[in-house]
Formats: structure tokens, sequence, C-alpha cells
């Protein structure tokens, strides 16, 4: 759709794909309810929707113990690490990772279990398993230029 494109629509179709859930319908229709019908950019719309759409799909949850390490580290660790929150050693910064690393997998991932000062332990992820804690320590060391195996999921 283009931009100047300002007729009046319906709600386009996508809003109301398989992958919308009920919140999607329930906000839709508050939508729906609070403004004045056939008013609005249906674009507009659609995009205030689309968040939600995209939350619940992150909601879906995978079992405790059988996560990877990068849905662990979307999950938990990013908050801190992607940004260098509190001092965490940043994502992908080969020179904050290298002192870490060079202390070897063992005693990162003891540390990330039992947390090292600004960290809480487990990330703030209590219900993560020593083996995920494991493989998220890999995933986000190897970001950093560590050639840590992380631990398989087993199916
Ligand atoms: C609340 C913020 C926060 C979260 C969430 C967090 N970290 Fe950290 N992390 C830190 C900080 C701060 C440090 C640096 C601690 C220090 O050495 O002072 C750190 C350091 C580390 C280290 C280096 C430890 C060492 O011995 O040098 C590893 C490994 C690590 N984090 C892994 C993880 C993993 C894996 C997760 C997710 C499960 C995670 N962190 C989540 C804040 C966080």
């Amino acid at each position: 759709m283009t931009a100047s494109c300002n007729r009046p629509a319906p709600l386009p179709d996508r809003s109301v794909r398989p992958l919308a859930l009920p919140a999607v319908a329930l906000l839709a229709a508050l939508l729906g309810a609070c403004s004045q019908p056939q008013q609005g950019d249906p674009e507009a719309r659609a995009s205030r929707i689309e968040p939600v759409a995209k939350i619940s799909l992150k909601v879906q949850k995978v079992a405790p113990g059988s996560r990877t390490g990068e849905q662990i580290y979307q999950g938990t660790c990013a908050g801190c690490h992607a940004a260098g929150a509190l001092g965490a050693p940043k994502t992908g910064d080969a020179a904050a990772w290298a002192p870490r690393i060079a202390q070897g997998f063992d005693t990162l991932t003891k540390n990330a279990i039992s947390g090292i000062r600004q960290m809480p332990p487990r990330g703030g992820g209590a219900d993560l398993t020593d083996t995920e804690v494991r493989r998220a320590v890999a995933y986000l060391a190897n970001s950093g230029g560590a050639k840590f195996a992380e631990p398989p999921v087993e199916k």
C-alpha cells in the first residue's frame, strides 16, 4: 500500500491471518470500538496490531531443559549483554570477551550459574538448567571469539 492511498478501507486481511492469536482479535475489536468507523490509516492500524502478534508468538514456550543457547541468550542474557548494561561484556565484543574466555569454559559457566558481581545467578533465569546456562555461555562467548562446543539439545 502506498502513502498516497488515503481512502478509508477495512482492516487488511493480514491482521486476521491464522497466526493472529485471540489477543490480536481482542485488540482489533477494541481498536474498532474506540475509533470512528472507517477512520484512520489502515496501514497504521495494522502496524499497531502487528507488535502484539509478534509478542504472542514469542511467548510460545520451549520446554525447560531443551532450550538452545541462542534461545536462552535472546530470552534472558541479551537484556544486559546486547548493550553491555551494568558493565556486562558486550555480545560480539572480542576485546571484552578475551580475558573472560581465557578463564576457560568451566569457570565462565560456574560464574554464570552462581552470579558474578552485577550479574545475578543464571542471569536471572531461575528456571534455566545448568546445561542450559552452559549452552548460553557457549553461545555468548563464541560471539566474542571463543570456540566452545555448545552442549547439544537432546531430542
Ligand atoms: C542483569 C544483567 C545480566 C544478565 C541478564 C546476564 N548477565 Fe552475564 N554478566 C553481567 C555482568 C554485569 C557481567 C560482568 C560481571 C563482572 O565481571 O563484573 C556479566 C558477565 C558474564 C560472564 C563472564 C563471567 C566471568 O567469569 O567473567 C558470562 C559468561 C555471562 N555473563 C553469561 C551470561 C549468560 C549466559 C546470561 C544469560 C543466561 C547472562 N550472562 C545474563 C550481567 C548480566
